[in-house]
């Protein structure tokens, strides 16, 4: 049905229909579970999907539902773009939320799947690459925006990744985006997870993670800087880890140098 990184909408779709089997999930997504009913599950992804996965998928999911709730609060209503927004159904679990616009931007096959399954916000066909194709149409609606690539930006060419972060800035300056990033310390299990089933990274990230915003031309936004970002995360989901987990978790973090390679989310403020 789907090809290349496409397919990896689907994988990420199945971990959040496999949470709500779970006692102590996270969300509820009802939408999640109709929409797995009309997908085929290409059998490569067995390649990658597991119970680690299922986990890292899922809470990373809810981590986002739970900062952008936590963003909402304190800044009030804004505009929210999901760039690679693969068969994402945040807007439905957030639909509590002041949010005055909503967006979804991905490839054309899987945007006409989305607007087929009726999906609620705004449905762009476009790479997101292709800033003439989208950008206007999501600049029409009233600010701030928040702009959200979850399990998306490590799949661009790091230049364009760069190009879109600075038109982004220069177009939305003010604005947010929350992205996830992929360090040393999980870039070689990741690679291997993605090449296996036909969607290669294209790049992780390899500076120290205390530097990840100015990497990414990021200004800070008080109260989500990374670490504590990192650190709610690790409160809120500890009952997930099991001791291996939790054992790993504690080493990382004894050792600046293992710590230097962690993965995250990172939100930060567009032309600061
Ligand atoms: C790992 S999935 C993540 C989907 C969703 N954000 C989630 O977490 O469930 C990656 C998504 O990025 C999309 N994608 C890949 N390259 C893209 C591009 N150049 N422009 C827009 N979307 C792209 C794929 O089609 C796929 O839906």
């Amino acid at each position: 049905m789907l090809e290349g990184v496409s397919k990896t909408a689907i994988l990420t779709l199945r971990a959040r229909v496999d949470e709500q089997a779970r006692p102590d999930r996270t969300f509820e997504d009802p939408l999640a579970l109709s929409w797995w009913a009309r997908v085929t599950w290409p059998p490569e992804l067995d390649l990658w999907y597991g119970d680690a996965p299922q986990r890292a998928l899922a809470l990373r999911a809810a981590d986002i539902d739970h900062i952008v709730r936590r963003y909402v609060a304190a800044t009030g209503p804004l505009a929210v773009t999901e760039l690679g927004s693969g068969f994402s159904t945040r807007q439905g679990r957030l639909a509590d939320l002041p949010i005055t616009a909503w967006h979804d931007v991905d490839l054309p096959p899987v945007a006409a799947l989305r607007a087929e399954w009726g999906a609620g916000g705004v449905q762009l066909g476009a790479s997101v690459l292709d800033l003439e194709a989208w950008m206007d149409r999501v600049a029409e609606a009233k600010g701030p925006h928040l702009f959200i690539a979850e399990g998306l930006l490590y799949y661009l060419p790091r230049a364009e990744v760069t190009r879109l972060l600075a038109a982004l800035a220069e177009r939305f300056p003010g604005s947010a985006l929350l992205m996830d990033v992929v360090g040393n310390n999980d870039a070689a299990a990741l690679r291997a997870r993605a090449e296996a089933v036909g969607s290669p990274l294209a790049w992780t990230f390899t500076d120290d993670y205390d530097q990840v915003l100015e990497h990414f031309g990021l200004g800070p936004v008080p109260e989500f800087e990374p670490d504590r970002l990192m650190m709610d995360m690790l409160d809120r989901y500890w009952s997930r880890f099991d001791a291996t987990m939790r054992s790993l978790i504690y080493f990382a973090m004894h050792q600046p140098l293992v710590w230097a390679g962690r993965s995250g989310m990172v939100l930060g403020r567009l032309g600061a």
